[in-house]
Order: structure tokens, then sequence, then C-alpha cells
């Protein structure tokens, strides 16, 4: 863009101007390069007489022009050259005083701007714009988040490459890492952005270690393609996505045996995690509290009870965590279900001293105590099995045969069965009790 707009300057300069009585400068190439040579040359056009020559340089104020060099004319014609600079050497082309040069030796980036040549005593001027072309330099990867290139799974971010370059090079980022099982990869890096911008959406553990170069290349044709690189690595930190138990989520144990739980995962942390068991539920047994002692970066956590006891029967919870990085947290809960066998809290009858009236109705009721539920069973001494099953038997409109022994079995298959026996009266509407069992009565 640059290098046209100077040229249509140049061209534009000489076409308007070419009627013009003046100083002019013109130049070989439209543009400098910065370390090298370059040369104006000032050409005088029209009837003038023989009078100092002066090469100006226009600053970035108004009114900043630097005389640079000055070619003194004598009455014979060129005479000599005035410069405090000894980069500038200027003087008469062939030893004519039409033609003057202007040589930059070294070119420094100042240099770019307006430049004009005049005569001592004449005050217009036709300056003309000479861009200092140089580069690459100063080739630097950003990114628009705070940790230097260290990102946690998931992060969004983008890394642009950024280079001191006139004209603008070409910048390109490139995956860098090489896949070693990959022969044919191997010296390929892979372009990754050919813009200097590179998104990175939901950045995966995979990246981790990437390399990632910044190239950045001049296309100008005088750079020949010079280019610069830069590298940096990539870190991202993750947590394992896959909590795994040694045993079901949903774990029954009996009581009075020892647990034995791990944790783990079936993938990895980076940095490494520490695996920690903590009872959750309900809490007003064991508060907040971590049940087992852990290590540092730990790859495993063991939730160890010895003799283990009804009342941690809840849900624990596994954290794989990081202390340093507590954005990285996964857990997994496990419900421990301990079980143990059935205890018979009471067995009554709605009736006062288990006494009804012949046509009466009575209930028995059996409560159990037993993890898992039991089953309830009823049966008599007349008659070995109900068909009831269950905490309540209920017996309409009794009569003297009801009369009896009635025993309530709770079996939940933990341990042995437990079994609970009470008599039920039953006064005929003779006023008498019916006999129950015989040898009960005592
Ligand atoms: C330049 O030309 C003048 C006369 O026109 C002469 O006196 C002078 O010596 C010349 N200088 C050189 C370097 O040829
Ligand atoms: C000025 O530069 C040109 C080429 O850039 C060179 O040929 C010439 O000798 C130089 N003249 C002086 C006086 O340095
Ligand atoms: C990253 O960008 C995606 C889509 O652009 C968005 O769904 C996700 O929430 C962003 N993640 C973060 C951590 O900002
Ligand atoms: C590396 O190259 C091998 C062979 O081409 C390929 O199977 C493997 O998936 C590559 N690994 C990565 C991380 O790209
Ligand atoms: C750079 O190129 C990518 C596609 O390769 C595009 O999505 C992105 O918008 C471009 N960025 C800029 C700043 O032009
Ligand atoms: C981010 O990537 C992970 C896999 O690495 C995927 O499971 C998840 O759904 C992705 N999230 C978004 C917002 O795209
Ligand atoms: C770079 O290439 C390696 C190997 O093919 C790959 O595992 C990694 O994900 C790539 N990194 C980026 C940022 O694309
Ligand atoms: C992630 O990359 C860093 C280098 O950037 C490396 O030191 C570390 O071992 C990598 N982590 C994993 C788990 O590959
Ligand atoms: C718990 O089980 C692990 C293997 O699953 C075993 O290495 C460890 O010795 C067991 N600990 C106890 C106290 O039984
Ligand atoms: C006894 O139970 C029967 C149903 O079996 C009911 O109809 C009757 O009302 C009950 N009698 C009393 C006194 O509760
Ligand atoms: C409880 O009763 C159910 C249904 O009859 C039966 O499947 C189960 O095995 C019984 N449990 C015990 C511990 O007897």
């Amino acid at each position: 863009m640059l290098l046209c707009h100077a040229t249509a300057l140049i061209f534009f300069l000489y076409i308007y101007f070419s009627d013009t009585e003046g100083l002019f400068l013109r130049s070989q190439q439209p543009y400098a390069i910065r370390g090298e040579t370059f040369t104006w040359v000032c050409n005088k056009r029209g009837q003038q007489n023989p009078e100092n020559v002066v090469f100006l340089k226009f600053g970035n104020g108004r009114s900043d022009i630097n005389s640079l060099c000055t070619v003194k004319m004598g009455m014979s014609g060129c005479m000599s050259m005035v410069s405090r600079y000894s980069r500038y050497k200027c003087g008469c082309i062939n030893n004519d005083t039409s033609s003057m040069y202007l040589n930059i030796t070294n070119v420094h980036g100042d240099d770019d701007g307006k430049w004009a040549c005049k005569q001592s005593s004449i005050n217009t001027v036709y300056p003309v714009y000479l861009p200092v072309y140089y580069g690459p330099e100063n080739v630097r990867i950003l990114a628009n988040t705070r940790g230097r290139f260290e990102f946690t799974e998931g992060d969004n971010a983008t890394l642009t490459c950024d280079a001191d370059c006139k004209p603008q090079c070409n910048i390109r980022l490139y995956n860098k890492t090489i896949n070693i099982s990959d022969t044919s990869s191997v010296n390929k890096k892979q372009l990754l952005s050919s813009n200097g911008s590179l998104s990175l959406v939901n950045i995966s553990r995979h990246i981790n270690g990437s390399t990632i170069i910044c190239q950045a290349i001049h296309l100008h044709p005088s750079f020949s393609g010079t280019s610069v690189t830069t590298e940096i690595k990539l870190k991202v930190y993750y947590v394992a996505r896959n909590i795994v138990f040694s045993t079901t989520n949903n774990e029954a144990v009996i009581e009075g045996q020892d647990v034995n739980i791990t944790c783990s995962s079936t993938d990895s942390c980076y940095p490494p995690c520490t695996f920690k068991w903590r009872f959750i539920s309900p809490h007003r047994y064991y508060p907040s509290q971590y049940i087992n002692h852990y290590s540092r970066n730990s790859d495993i956590g063991i939730l160890s009870i010895k003799s283990v006891n009804r009342r941690r029967s809840g849900e624990y919870r596994c954290e794989a965590s990081n202390s340093r990085h507590s954005r990285l947290h996964k857990y997994r809960n496990l419900i421990l279900t301990v079980c143990y066998p059935p205890q018979i809290k009471y067995l009554r009858s709605d009736a006062t001293n288990n006494k009804i009236n012949e046509g009466s109705n009575i209930t028995l009721t059996c409560s159990v105590d037993s993890v898992p539920d039991s089953n309830i069973s009823w049966s008599r001494s007349k008659e070995s099995q109900l068909p009831t099953i269950g905490g309540k038997l209920f017996i309409p409109i009794a009569t003297c045969g009801h009369a009896d022994d009635y025993t309530c079995t709770a079996d939940n298959g933990v341990g042995q069965p437990d079994t609970e026996t009470i008599s039920v009266y039953v006064r005929c509407k003779l006023g008498l009790y019916c006999s129950k069992v015989e040898n009960s009565e005592n």
C-alpha cells in the first residue's frame, strides 16, 4: 500500500510539476531500507541562478524542518558540501549544477518522512514522502488471558502474534509439536492461522505442551522473504473427568464388617490431584468430616472403616482436587448402606391388656428395626402361617376361636430372624374368657 502510494505520489508530482520551475526530488526506489544506502536526486527545472541547494527533511511538527545537507555553488559551478551529519553526503552529479544528489548511508527509522530540496533563497518546496522499510523484528505472541499461556481445560482464549515490520509482515501461527510416531510429520509444521490470530475454544488437555510458533515474513521483494520466528509453550491444567469406585455407587455392607472402598480415576489430573473422601449426609453423625487420611498427590482415595457401625450409613463423596487450582475439582457420590439384622422393637395390640369382647376387632402391630426392611410374617399356635404379610395383623369380629398366642417374625435376610409372641384374650358373651392356649395362662 505504502509502496503504491509513494510511487503514485512521485509520478503525480513529476507530471504535475513538469512545467513548473523549481527543484524536484526523485529516487530510483520509492522507499528506503533501514541500514542500507539511499540516494535522492534533486533536479533543477527552468532557468535559475546558480545558488546553494539545500536538502530538507520534514519532522512531525509543522515548523519542524531540518536542513541536512547543503551543496555550495560558486561562480564556476559546484564547490563543496556542508552537512553536520556523517550519514548525509550531497553534491552535484557529474559536476552539473542542475542535478544534485543526497546519499544517505545506513538509513535510520527516522529518515522516514517527507523530504524536499530547494534553492536557499526560494521558499517554495515540493515535498516527497519516503517510507523506510524494515523488519521483521520484535516478534511476540500475546494471550488475551491473565496467565501467560496457562489455561484451564474448557477455557477460551485468543493468541495473537505481532511483529514490527514496514510494510506490514505476513504473520502465521504454526503448531510446532511433532508427532514422533508419525515420521512424515517430523519437521513439518502445522499451520494454525495465517493472519496472526488464533482462537482457542473450549481448550482441551490435548494441546498441553504444544509449542506454538509465530513466523513473521517480510513479503516485500527487497527483503526476499526474510522471516523471524518466536515460540511459546502452552500449558493446560485439567482435572480427572471420570471418577470410579472399586464398588458400585450404592454399596451395602453388613454391620461389623470392614469397609474398604477405593476411589480413583480412569484419566489423570494435571497438576496431580488428591483424592479425599467426605461423609456428607446425614450431617448429624459426622459433620463434614474427612474419613480417611490422605497423602499429597495420592492418585487414589481409600474409604476405610473397621467394623462398620450402622450410624455410618449415608452419603459419601470422593473429591479429586488440586489445592493450588481450586477451579479444578471433580467428585462422585456413593451411598453406603450398613445392613443389620431385624430387632422387634415392640409387638402390641390396640386392646387394653390384649383383651377384647367377642365380636370386636383387634389389631396387632409388630414394629421392627432393620436394614434393609424386613419381611414380617405372622403365625399362631393353632395355625403355623397366617396369610397376612406386614407389620399389622387385623382380626375382625373376633370369636372365641381367635384367642391364641400370635407370633410376629421379622426376617431381612441379614443374620437371624427375630420373633416376638403376644397372647390375645377373647371375652365370651357369657363373660368368660375363652381358653387360649392352656400352658400360657400362668
Ligand atoms: C567543475 O566544473 C568547474 C567549471 O565548470 C571546474 O572549475 C571544476 O574544477 C570542476 N570540478 C570537478 C570536480 O570536476
Ligand atoms: C552515492 O550513492 C551511490 C549509490 O547509492 C554511489 O554510486 C555513489 O558513489 C555515492 N556517492 C557518494 C559521494 O557517496
Ligand atoms: C467458550 O466459548 C463457547 C462458545 O463460544 C461457550 O459456549 C463457552 O461457555 C465458553 N467458555 C468459557 C469458559 O467462557
Ligand atoms: C501420531 O501419528 C500416528 C501415525 O500417523 C497417529 O496414529 C497418531 O494418532 C498421531 N498422534 C497424534 C497425537 O496426533
Ligand atoms: C483470522 O483468520 C481466522 C480464520 O483462519 C478467522 O476466523 C479470524 O476472524 C481472522 N482474524 C482476524 C483478526 O482477521
Ligand atoms: C468442551 O470439550 C469437551 C471435551 O473435551 C466436551 O465434553 C464439552 O462438551 C465441550 N464443551 C463445550 C461447551 O463445547
Ligand atoms: C499440535 O500437534 C500435536 C501433535 O499432532 C497435537 O497433539 C496438539 O493437539 C496440537 N496442538 C494444537 C494447539 O493444535
Ligand atoms: C503439560 O505441558 C507441560 C509443558 O508445557 C509439561 O511440563 C507437562 O508435563 C505436561 N503435562 C502433561 C500431563 O502432559
Ligand atoms: C483395601 O483394598 C485394597 C485393594 O482394593 C488393598 O490393597 C488394601 O490392602 C485393602 N485394605 C484393607 C485395610 O483391607
Ligand atoms: C370392625 O371391622 C369391620 C371391618 O372388617 C368394620 O366394618 C367395623 O366397623 C369394625 N368395628 C369397629 C367397632 O371398629
Ligand atoms: C421378602 O419377601 C419378598 C417377596 O415375597 C421375597 O422376594 C424376599 O426374598 C423376601 N426377603 C427375605 C429376606 O425373606
